[in-house]
């Protein structure tokens, strides 16, 4: 299986933390707020002790977001309340993760998915009909095709939303009941009794919930209408801030992308080390020394960082050449950073001429190699 999701990559840690914290659970999750944290974030390389009387072994929890802990904690308390959750933030940075491994730790699932897009229609979000059954006997509850929002709902478990904010607003506007009602009608199956009118209504079981992420780079989050802005916590997720944490996180998601190729890691820590310090430079507009960078347009983040990095394997593995790998480091740069912006490969040279150059002269082994392959990057 190609990206196997959260719920089953670490089923055995999951069904750890579901019995490992005996205290109180919010209604409807599968394991304690502090279990998700924990699941999250990880144990901090402690080994967590299984509850007494049971046969499990004690283990550590690998974390899986790298960053601010009291930003995961408000996502868990967030939705153990009654509003929905909205990550928001720069392409990249985890957001759809995060979303993933909330969902598969509260839930068990991540599947109830609805992914946002221009198309996305009402119907994606509430229901549609089986059209043969629909004709063969009209409007029966058998006959309705739940969305994962409406399953999820029967099912007390978490929604997700992805990309919410390029759904067109009336689509998104869908939403505003199902949140604040916590039911949703179902028109066509209302009938008639000695009473009057009687409304089909789907109401949620206890743990439902909606999960939503947008990406700041799209049509952006104000242009959500003020109602279903009101029935969210927004969380903003930042690029990861230090650079040890990111080095790392490139380094162990390289490997992870090589070990699925069944490709060994051949690119050494100097070379991982130099692609995110290039991307960080790029992205915050400033280097670690203090210079200032013209920032290209193009998304510099930690994903694409991985990209990079595990192209690099990847050559390395199926294309080997005596060639030193760091020669492929300002083709696959290029690649990136060229996207939208024809003025990008000039900002990208502007960096190489200040910031690469100063570090050559400073005799750094790296970046002399790569001030030399300078040629590359203008073709
Ligand atoms: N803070 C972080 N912790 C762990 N992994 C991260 C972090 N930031 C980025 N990554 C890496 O980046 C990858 C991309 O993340 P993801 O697709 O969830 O981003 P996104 O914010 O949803 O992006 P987009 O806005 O483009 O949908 C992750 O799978 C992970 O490998
Ligand atoms: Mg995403």
């Amino acid at each position: 299986m190609q990206a196997p999701p959260p719920e089953v990559l670490y089923e055995d840690e999951l069904r750890f933390l579901e019995s490992w914290d005996s205290g109180r659970r919010p209604k409807g999750f599968r394991m304690t707020a502090r279990a998700v944290v924990t699941f999250l974030v990880g144990s901090g390389g402690e080994a967590l002790r299984p509850p007494k009387g049971s046969k499990a072994k004690a283990r550590v929890i690998e974390p899986k977001f790298v960053g601010d802990r009291a930003l995961v904690e408000r996502c868990v308390v967030t939705l153990v309340g009654e509003r929905g959750l909205l990550l928001v933030g720069e392409p990249g940075t985890a957001k759809s993760m995060l979303s993933e491994l909330l969902a598969a730790a509260i839930s068990g699932t991540s599947a109830l998915t609805v992914q946002g897009t221009a198309g996305t229609t009402e119907d994606q979000l509430r229901y549609g009909w089986n059209y043969a059954l629909l004709l063969a006997k009209g409007p029966s509850a058998e006959a309705i095709v739940p969305s994962p929002v409406l399953t999820a709902m029967r099912s007390g478990s978490l929604a997700r939303v992805e990309e919410i904010t390029r759904c067109l607003p009336e689509v998104q506007d869908a939403l505003v009941s199902i949140l604040s009602d916590r039911r949703l009608m179902v028109p066509e199956l209302s009938g008639r009794n000695e009473l009057g009118e009687s409304p089909h209504v789907e109401h949620a079981a206890e743990g439902f919930n909606v999960i939503a992420t947008a990406n700041l780079r799209d049509r952006g989050v104000s242009e959500m209408s003020a109602a279903l802005k009101r029935r969210f916590n927004f969380e903003l997720v930042p690029p990861i801030a230090d650079a040890k944490d990111e080095i790392a996180l490139v380094k162990a998601r390289t490997l992870r992308v090589l070990e699925r190729a069944e490709a060994p890691l051949e690119v050494d820590d100097a070379v991982i080390e130099a692609i995110v310090t290039v991307f960080r430079d790029l992205r915050l507009g400033r280097t670690e020394e203090g210079f200032a960078v013209d920032k290209p347009s193009a998304i510099l983040s930690t994903a694409e960082a991985v990209g990079v990095a595990s192209s690099l394997g990847l050559a390395a593995a199926f294309l080997p050449s005596d060639r030193e790998l760091l020669r492929l480091v300002p083709g696959y740069l290029a690649g990136v950073v060229t996207k939208d912006d024809p003025k990008d490969q000039a900002r990208l040279l502007a960096y190489w001429d200040g910031v690469v150059k100063r570090r050559a002269d400073a005799e750094q082994r790296v970046w002399r190699t790569l001030y030399e392959l300078r040629g590359l990057l203008e073709t």
